[in-house]
């Protein structure tokens, strides 16, 4: 019997979870397994997703949900988005302590139920979330990846589409490093509009406005709603799903553990990989701006510290 993808949301009665979930549904990825560590709200997402299928057409996919950890057994790609979300006013970094007992306990079930998955980690602060999940799970770099540039790639489109006046399917540019409003690196020296170079469009002045406004995306959104963004993290982590459910081979920047790419060892940071049924098949490097590298350069530095911090609490 030919068997669909098994995709597992864990923390999937949260904003961002439910978000993925709606995502995965509608472009009908796989049988979906929503679990929260609140039974209720994990049921409650589920037929709540259901009944929207009534008009939106999507079918035969399967809604499980529960608090159970067995539920993940056998699943082929399991999506971390359990953790506290950040306030107004708070950085990625202070959920640290929080998330990193979340994170470690999550993954250790994972390791246990569904020991052949790819482990797509959504949860903050992100880059030394995908470290804790590595070290927990012991799983190859390949198969665990986070889920952030697609995110802060998304923002920094949206905000180049917006100076420009451009439709922003148009605009090809993408963010590096850290998932932090600190030091992250959204990438001018390659960044184009329709094939044409994007100082075409926008002078010196505009673009490091929209550097600017993408660095602070996230903070700018908890800001206005009072928690962290959901829709657009949902839609760039559900991209990343069906890449590998779909074996596509999508170049999207994930957060992975660099074995030498870009001159870095042992640390995780955000870079271009090439998303497939094996996970995080391909890492691509190319050549940065003398800025770029050493903004490239900070913001390694700056994981590594919360990698060391996150490795503290690992004991
Ligand atoms: N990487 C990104 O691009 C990105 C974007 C937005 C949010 N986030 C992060 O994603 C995480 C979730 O954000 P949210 O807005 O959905 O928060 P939320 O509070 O709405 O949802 C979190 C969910 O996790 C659940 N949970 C907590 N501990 C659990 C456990 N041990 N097992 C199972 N479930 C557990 C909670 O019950 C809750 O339903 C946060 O850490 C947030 O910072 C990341």
């Amino acid at each position: 019997m030919i068997k669909r993808p098994k995709i597992v949301i864990i923390g999937a009665g949260g904003n961002v979870g439910a978000a993925v979930s709606q995502w995965v549904a509608v472009k009908e990825l796989g049988d979906l397994v929503l679990i929260d560590i609140k039974a209720g709200p994990a049921e409650g997402r589920a037929l709540d997703l259901t009944q929207s299928a009534a008009w939106e057409g999507f079918n035969n996919t399967s809604f499980v949900a529960g608090d159970k950890p067995e539920m993940m057994a056998g699943a082929d790609v399991v999506v971390m988005t359990a953790g506290v979300p950040r306030k107004p006013g708070q950085t990625r970094e202070e959920l640290i302590n929080v998330n990193v007992g979340i994170v470690k306990g999550i993954c250790a079930d994972v390791k246990k139920y569904a020991p052949d998955a790819v482990l797509v980690v959504v949860s903050n602060p992100l880059d030394a979330m995908v470290f804790v999940a590595k070290q927990v799970t012991g799983f190859p770099r390949e198969r665990v990846i986070g889920s952030a540039g697609v995110l802060d790639g998304a923002r920094f489109r949206t905000y180049l589409a917006m100076a420009a006046g451009v439709s922003v399917e148009d605009v090809q540019a993408i963010v590096l490093g850290a998932h932090t409003d600190k030091d992250m690196v959204p990438i001018i020296s390659n960044a184009m509009i329709g094939n044409v170079p994007l100082t075409k469009f926008l002078s010196p002045q505009k673009i490091t406005e929209v550097v600017e406004n993408t660095k602070k995306g996230g903070a700018t959104l908890t800001g206005l709603i009072g928690t962290s963004a959901w829709l657009a993290p949902g839609s760039g982590t559900a991209l990343m799903v069906e890449s590998i459910v779909r074996n596509q081979g999508r170049v999207l920047p994930c957060s992975v553990e660099l074995q030498g790419e870009f001159g870095v060892k042992g640390a995780f940071v955000g870079v271009p990989v090439k998303l497939t049924a094996k996970g995080a098949e391909a890492v691509y490097e190319f050549e940065l701006s003398a800025a770029e590298k050493e903004a490239f350069t900070k913001s390694v530095a700056a994981n590594v510290e919360l990698m060391n911090i996150a490795r503290g609490f690992l004991g």
